[in-house]
């Protein structure tokens, strides 16, 4: 009997030393398994005295007991023990700043050209496009510049093959007159391309088009349009703009608009009455109808807008410039 007491120590002993569950039932096997010392000792009653039996029997199952008690004992405190390794191993500290996802913004010109055609809208123009890889006809010929004018020299092209990266926004004029009859009234902002770089010249900019052909539109009603327009855009009733005589083969007269700008004047588009060989290339009865046109460079707008003096950074994609015209 003081053996099998003997076994409570030893499997104190071995329990304690076991550090996982399945080391644990390993020890346990030793002890109360189908051939541990307990179910052994079980089986040995068969051989004992008969008025004995009760008593061992007793006393073997209060040892049982002991034992499946260290264990349950021992099975607790490995997994508390578990539980606690693991909180510590995946701790979080709620405190630390998280991942932000920031979201995007507008790009300074998107805002521009947001702002120029909702005001457009507002007064009834349509918004029209076209194609940015144009042919020689509508972005010179249609405009009464044909093959060897000098003025096709005011715009350094890229050419591709017998096409053009449209140098402006003008041969939209041209395929809107002729797919629409006047009264007509319509923008068309985009892209265009000249082979020009510095501070205010950019080979890839935007340019807003603008088009009033019906009965009367006279050049009085132009500079009240634009003025009025610059005025809402920059909001500033007392803003200073000059119109300049000019030259366009597809207007006039012309004139260059001019804002005041660093002390001087800062050129934003041109402009002028839509030239009568302009009106019999698309067709519209030039008796009848008159009109005016205008280019408005964007960039430039934008940059009289956000007070910069330089637009190559519009377009460098650093981050730190255009997050400042996040909304
Ligand atoms: C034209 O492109 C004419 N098509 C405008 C026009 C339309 C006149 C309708 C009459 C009737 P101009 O080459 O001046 O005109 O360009 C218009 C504006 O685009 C300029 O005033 C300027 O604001 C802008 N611009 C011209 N070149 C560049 C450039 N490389 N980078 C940024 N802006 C430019």
């Amino acid at each position: 009997m003081d053996q099998l007491k003997d076994l409570i120590n030893q499997a104190k002993s071995e329990f304690s030393q076991c550090q996982s569950l399945p080391d644990l039932d390993h020890a346990k096997a030793k002890f109360i398994g189908k051939s541990g010392a307990i179910t052994e000792a079980m089986r040995s009653l068969s051989s004992i005295p008969k008025e004995e039996k009760p008593k061992v029997g007793a006393e073997i199952n209060s040892i049982k007991q002991e034992i499946e008690a260290l264990l349950a004992a021992r099975r607790n405190a490995i997994q508390s023990q578990a539980m606690q390794s693991q909180l510590e191993s995946e701790l979080i500290d709620v405190t630390l700043p998280g991942n932000k996802q920031s979201a995007g913004s507008l790009h300074p010109i998107s805002l521009t050209l947001q702002r120029v055609e909702m005001l457009f809208r507002s007064i009834g123009f349509d918004v029209a496009t076209g194609p940015e890889i144009e042919d020689d006809y509508h972005n010179f010929t249609a405009l009464n510049i044909p093959e060897s004018h000098p003025a096709r020299a005011m715009h350094d092209t890229f050419y591709i093959g017998k096409h053009v990266l449209r140098t402006h926004t003008s041969p939209v004029q041209v395929r809107y007159m002729k797919a629409h009859q006047p009264p007509l009234k319509i923008i068309s902002p985009g892209r265009v391309y000249r082979v020009d770089s510095d501070a205010t010249h950019s080979p890839m900019f935007h340019q807003v088009e603008g088009l009033w052909i019906d009965e009367k539109a006279s050049f009085a009603n132009l500079k009240g349009l634009l003025q009025d327009f610059l005025q809402s855009f920059f909001e500033d009733e007392s803003l200073i703009i000059r119109f300049r005589p000019s030259f366009f083969p597809f207007t006039e007269p012309s004139a260059e608009i001019d804002m005041s700008w660093n002390d001087g004047w800062l050129e934003i588009g041109g402009c002028g009455m839509v030239h009568p060989e302009v009106l019999k290339q698309v067709e519209i009865d030039h008796d009848n109808f008159q009109g005016f046109a205008f280019g408005l460079g964007v960039e430039r707008l934008a940059m009289l807008k956000f007070g910069i003096n330089d637009l190559r950074p519009f377009f460098n994609n650093d981050l730190r410039f255009l997050k400042q015209f996040s909304r």
